[in-house]
């Protein structure tokens, strides 16, 4: 998916993904995840997701990354937040930020470790993917789990082991297009074995959940949900 995909979605208001409700699987799952309280939180392609609120109110440090600026600014004002914007320039971002949450406008892939932690911001304790593994087509999922691992490793806490809690979806790929696409366990497993101790912990039949990807033609869909362990 080019950018230019993102912002069109964005421009004409098609993000049928997003919810105003707090993941379910978050708030059941985040305690299988072991985050020092005031850990931070890296939410790559994070919308104008609600979970990031729902995050902060658990006393974590939010740090979320997203394409498109009109999802920055709609995230912030809906939400009533005040939020300080600075343009990073020469670096191809800006940071808009809130007490304990702040979005980087921009890239994922452009990300480096050295902004992440910039301003002693800290390390990365835990990753929260909802809708961005799956936003990917094929050919960028290796590129994703790749720079994660290379974020992570790079801006660790010294003694805690980054992990990640993942919600997947798998469907048949020939019964709809994506995004979102399917992700197979295998395939899962293919991408993040090798930097991280991956393990299923979750699954669900979600097409009631989903009427919307029914009326598209989906005659079955799985939600999975994984802990993603950094490997020392
Ligand atoms: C399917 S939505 C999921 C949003 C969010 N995670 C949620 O659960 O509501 C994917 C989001 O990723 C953003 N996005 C896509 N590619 C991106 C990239 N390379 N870097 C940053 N954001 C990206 C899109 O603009 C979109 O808001």
């Amino acid at each position: 998916m080019r950018p230019d995909f993102w912002h069109q979605r964005w421009q004409r208001g098609e993000i049928g993904w997003h919810s105003d409700a707090i993941n379910r699987h978050l708030t059941q799952y985040w305690t299988a995840l072991t985050p020092r309280p005031d850990g931070r939180v890296l939410v790559p392609l994070c919308g104008k997701s609600l979970d990031m609120l729902w995050l902060a109110g658990r006393g974590h440090r939010v740090v979320g990354v997203e394409l498109s600026r009109l999802a920055v600014e709609q995230f912030f004002r809906e939400n009533e937040l005040d939020a300080r914007c600075t343009d990073l320039s020469p670096l191809p971002f800006s940071r808009c930020a809130v007490d304990e949450v702040e979005v980087l406008c921009g890239d994922f892939f452009d990300l480096s470790p050295e902004l992440l932690i910039a301003g002693d911001a800290g390390g990365i304790d835990v990753v929260y993917d909802r809708a961005a593994l799956i936003a990917l087509p094929p050919p960028m999922r290796p590129r994703y789990a790749g720079h994660l691992a290379e974020l992570l490793r790079a801006t660790g806490t010294s003694g805690v082991a980054a992990e990640s809690l993942l919600i997947s979806l798998d469907y048949d790929q020939t019964q709809m297009t994506g995004p979102p696409f399917a992700v197979t366990d295998d395939e899962v497993h293919a991408l993040f074995d090798a930097a991280f101790e991956v393990e299923c912990i979750g699954s669900f039949d979600a097409l009631s959940e989903h009427p919307r990807f029914a009326k598209r033609g989906l005659d079955a869909l799985r939600e999975n949900i994984y802990r993603l362990r950094l490997r020392t």
